[in-house]
């Protein structure tokens, strides 16, 4: 890609687009970070915003919202993606999830709109730890979730960033679905043992039922949309399926997966400091 090359980043202010984004500029790239707060505006519930965002950049990331595994994902994501193509973008890559059929549908309704794309089939991402609704009960010191002894091979988002970014500036990466996991697999409490001990701060680990923890988010004020896309997320992706780790990001990026310990560390040095301040 050339230096005034422009990439469209969807779902700039979130996990993965605010990494994207600030990679991409890194390299030189123009970048139009895109959500329901930018100017000109983006909302996936809204065709008519699509364009004005679009229209131009050679380069698309698309993270969908609220989940790709929602019902009527796969056909807004893949309309998004041939009007993409149509107003000239050469390069897409997708945010998708491991082991979700409506998911696994979306990327192959996008493959069919932009044949070019990338598919970034991401495991359980690392950073729900510290920057999502994981973050709150584990500064408390207790995490409760609907999953016993399940593994799960949580990934950096460093590294599906670092990806993503690989895809919008390379051809290289063109039609290929990387599986991105981290390089080995974790229980929570296990990982929840890791995040203890490099914070310096009990934490523990407590399975719960999928209704006490409904019920819990309840309490909490979630809205009843969120309560339900976590008991799909619970239900349907954390149930063993998803365990095996592959070598997705030693394929796009020719070096090993981040491992969950670095990922727990630069967090945890972090709560250190603050638990001190
Ligand atoms: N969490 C996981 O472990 C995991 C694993 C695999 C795949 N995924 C996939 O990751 C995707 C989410 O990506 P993320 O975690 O990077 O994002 P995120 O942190 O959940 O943030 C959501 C982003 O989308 C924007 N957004 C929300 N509603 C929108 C709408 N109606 N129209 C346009 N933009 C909207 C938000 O900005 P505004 O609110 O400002 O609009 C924000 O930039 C989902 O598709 C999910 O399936 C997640």
């Amino acid at each position: 890609m050339s230096q005034q090359s422009t990439a469209v980043v969807l779902g700039a202010t979130g996990k993965t687009g605010r990494r994207v984004a600030a990679r991409l500029e890194q390299q030189g790239v123009e970048v139009r970070r895109a959500s329901r707060g930018s100017s000109p505006r983006f909302d996936w519930e809204d065709p008519s915003t699509w364009a004005p965002v679009i229209d131009g950049a050679d380069a698309v990331y698309m993270a969908f919202a609220p989940d790709l595994g929602m019902p009527g994902a796969p056909e807004t994501a893949a309309r998004a993606a041939e009007l993409a193509r149509t107003l000239g973008a050469t390069r897409l890559a997708l945010l998708s999830g491991r082991g979700e059929t409506e998911a696994q549908r979306a990327e192959a309704m996008v493959a069919q709109a932009f044949p070019e794309r990338t598919v970034l089939r991401c495991a359980f991402f690392a950073q729900n730890f510290d920057e999502s609704f994981l973050l709150e009960p584990l500064r408390a010191g207790m995490l409760a979730l609907p999953v016993t002894d399940v593994a799960e091979p949580f990934v950096d988002l460093e590294d599906v960033a670092e990806v993503a970014v690989a895809a919008l500036t390379s051809d290289a990466h063109a039609g290929r679905i990387y599986e991105l996991t981290g390089p080995r697999s974790l229980t929570f409490a296990e990982a929840v043992a890791e995040m203890s001990g490099a914070s310096g701060r009990p934490m523990r680990y407590h399975p719960i039922s999928l209704e006490d923890f409904a019920a819990s988010l309840a309490a909490e004020g979630m809205s009843t949309g969120e309560i339900d896309l976590l008991r799909y997320l619970f239900t349907e992706v954390l149930d063993g399926r998803n365990s095996m780790v592959t070598d997705g990001v030693e394929q796009a990026l020719g070096r090993p997966a981040t491992d969950f310990r670095d990922y727990a560390a630069r967090v945890g040095s972090t709560w250190a400091v603050e638990a001190t301040a």
